[in-house]
């Protein structure tokens, strides 16, 4: 059970879990379904699509550029209890007619918004500031500021060029590149592929680990060549430049991301059975789902086709989930997995404290530069509910199973830590608080109301 007092949620141990969890649309593809559909002149239309504060962000910024972006209310979460799920009617005149906003864009929470949309402006004809809260203008920018300057757009950010506000002055062409990047980051590279479409010629961007390729999808799925070459696990996406956009309807799957909280929660309580039914099971994003069938997790998977009625490479798979109750065991993840599971980290960190073992996380360095520094917020939450954690360098490891007290801890308006802390809630010992709850909101509105209808 959990009750809101302010920004602290009180999460009591839940005598059994139990229900189907309508989860938010991926946050991911409801980004670039709504920046795809305003580089497409026209009408394009977004079912599913997640309604927490990171895509109203993005959805708030194309606005301000000149884009009309309709909620349609009722569509798919008329209700209100269909998992935060909002539909978008999206008018757009192409990148071409955007205006130059009067004031800094304002990006809110969301790395996704600033980092896409500086790549998109880069190939544009006018000047913008992209802004956001706190946590937004403590994280780094050079590493979109040096790729997209290759490029020949101008770009300025604060403390030498490496945080928020970002101003681009856009150009256009732009120059093709060729990119290798230098940390893992699925944002760096749709930057420079959406940047790409305004340059002359193929621009290349090599990842040493294959990142969610939605961006590459999504693009071919509206008539723009992207191809992805593989070799060992690196991989190089090339795209043609000057090609147009097509305006597109979409259907968001609900977000693996997401799911994995539910997950970890269906595994580690003594008796739980939920289901999650139509989730994206990109090979991208399904790590968590396969990390946690390796510690020994009861997860049924049945496909469920795919949303968009695309099919093979264009189209997101989805499958309807069915988590119960298991006995893990630790495993070593290696730094290639963590990086396709990185936004899943804090909670199969939770999920680790339950396993018999020493489960490691390697490379799990990318986490202190997310919406908090998740090694350390991780670590002190966990830690304070009874866990035995540390960090050796980069990485995590988690000696179990260890049984958990409830008490009080710190979300670090960090979305993904106040909903781990919440699930760990669901079997500590006696009450758990957790402060900052409400950040949960960025990526999961609905969350405590189905943590409320799944324990009671
Ligand atoms: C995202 C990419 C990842 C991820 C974030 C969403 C995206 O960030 O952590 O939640 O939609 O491209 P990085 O590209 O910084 O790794």
């Amino acid at each position: 059970m959990a009750t809101a007092v302010e920004d602290i949620a009180v999460i009591r141990a839940a005598p059994r879990l139990r229900g189907e969890i309508r989860l938010p649309g991926d946050k991911s593809i409801s980004h670039r379904a709504l920046l795809l559909a305003a580089l497409a002149a026209g009408e394009s239309r977004i079912g599913g699509a997640s309604d927490g504060a990171d895509v109203r962000s993005t959805a708030g910024v194309l606005r301000a550029l000149g884009v009309v972006v309709d909620r349609v209310e009722g569509d798919d979460s008329a209700d209100g209890r269909d998992g935060g799920r909002v539909g978008y009617r999206v008018l757009s005149p192409g990148i071409e007619g955007f205006r130059e906003p009067a004031g800094a864009l304002d990006c809110g929470n969301s790395g996704t918004t600033l980092r896409l949309v500086a790549g998109i402006l880069a190939g544009g004809a006018l000047t913008a500031t992209l802004d956001g809260d706190d946590s937004l203008r403590a994280r780094p920018v050079a590493r979109i500021i040096e790729p997209l300057r290759a490029m020949g757009a101008v770009l300025h950010g604060r403390r030498q060029d490496s945080l928020p506000p970002v101003t681009v002055v856009g150009r256009s062409p732009l120059r093709a590149i060729d990119w290798a990047t230098p940390v893992p980051s699925a944002q760096v590279k749709s930057a420079i592929l959406l940047a790409g479409l305004r340059a002359e010629g193929t621009t290349r961007v090599r990842e040493a680990v294959a990142t969610r390729d939605h961006t590459e999808r999504m693009l071919r799925a509206r008539g723009v060549a992207v191809r992805t070459l593989t070799s060992d696990g690196a991989v190089t996406i090339e795209i043609e430049g000057g090609r147009t956009v097509r305006a597109m309807n979409e259907l968001v799957p609900a977000d693996p991301s997401a799911a994995a909280f539910w997950l970890v929660a269906g595994t580690i309580h003594a008796d739980a059975e939920l289901r999650l039914p139509g989730v994206g099971v990109n090979p991208t994003r399904r790590a968590a789902i396969d990390v946690l069938r390796a510690m020994g997790a009861d997860i049924e998977e049945r496909a469920a086709g795919t949303p968009d009625g695309l099919s093979g490479e264009m189209g997101e798979p989805v499958a309807d989930l069915v988590v119960r109750s298991a006995a893990l065991r630790a495993i070593d993840i290696d730094a290639a997995t963590t990086a396709r599971a990185i936004d899943e980290v804090p909670v199969l960190c939770l999920a680790a404290t339950q396993a018999r073992g020493t489960t490691a996380i390697r490379g799990a360095g990318e986490l202190r530069v997310k919406e908090s520094d998740r090694v350390a917020g991780v670590v002190a939450g966990l830690r304070a509910l009874g866990a035995d954690i540390t960090v050796d360098r980069d990485d995590l490891l988690i000696a179990g199973p260890t049984p958990l007290r409830g008490t009080t801890v710190a979300s670090h308006a960090d979305h993904r830590l106040a909903m781990t802390f919440a699930i760990a809630g669901l079997v500590a010992e006696g009450s758990t608080h957790v402060e900052g709850a409400a950040a949960a909101a960025i990526s999961d509105p609905a969350f405590f109301r189905q943590l409320e209808a799944v324990s009671a």
